[in-house]
């Protein structure tokens, strides 16, 4: 709705320069520390996850880890985390990405999920797209199916809806707010 989105852009604070000249930082510190906000997001996100018939939700590390934990207990499922390459102790798939400069690589579980259970992604932010990409496929390549990815955020003029699409298949890529 659009009080949430207002309240929910209310609490981004935009911090310029960060992390580099002519970069505008998204802080979502202030909307974690206000529990109206953080309850209503993780209430929107847990609403999401019954809406897209979701059995898993996959958190992207580290900031997504802050949002899609409390949704998915809210939401009464489980919750799997996608982390930086080299952290987690099992067998792990693994998957390389684009950043701006240079690449990375994010694991998963090898038997995080059970097959065909169906994941929702979470993270904070869409930009370029190029993290959530990485973890479609890490998802479907440890055997689940795609029930959709949320954010909170989308940098639009990244395009990053464009760039997901393919690895989205037709499912849902769901905003709640878009700046
Ligand atoms: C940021 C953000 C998203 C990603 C979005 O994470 O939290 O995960 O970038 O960018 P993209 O759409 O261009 O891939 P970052 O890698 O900075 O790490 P963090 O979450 O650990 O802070
Ligand atoms: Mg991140």
């Amino acid at each position: 709705s659009s009080s949430l989105r207002e309240l929910l852009l209310s609490r981004i604070r935009d911090v310029p320069d960060y992390p580099k000249p002519g970069v505008m930082f998204k802080d979502i510190t202030p909307l974690l520390a206000d529990p109206a906000a953080f309850g209503a997001l993780t209430d929107a996100l847990a609403s999401l996850c019954v809406r897209l018939e979701a059995d898993k939700v996959v958190g992207l590390e580290a900031r997504g880890f802050i949002l899609a934990a409390p949704a998915a207990a809210k939401a009464q499922i489980g919750f799997v985390p996608v982390r930086k390459a080299g952290k987690l102790p099992g067998s792990t798939l693994r998957q390389g990405y684009e950043l701006e400069y240079g690449t990375a690589e994010i694991e998963v579980h090898s038997d995080a999920f059970a097959p065909g259970d169906r994941v929702l992604v979470i993270d904070d932010v869409l930009a370029t797209g190029g993290t959530a990409e990485a973890s479609l496929d890490l998802v479907r390549r440890a055997g689940a199916e795609v029930a959709g990815v949320a954010v909170l955020m989308e940098l639009g003029f990244l395009a990053g809806r464009t760039r997901l699409a393919p690895a989205l298949a037709g499912a849902p890529l769901e905003a709640l707010v878009v700046v």
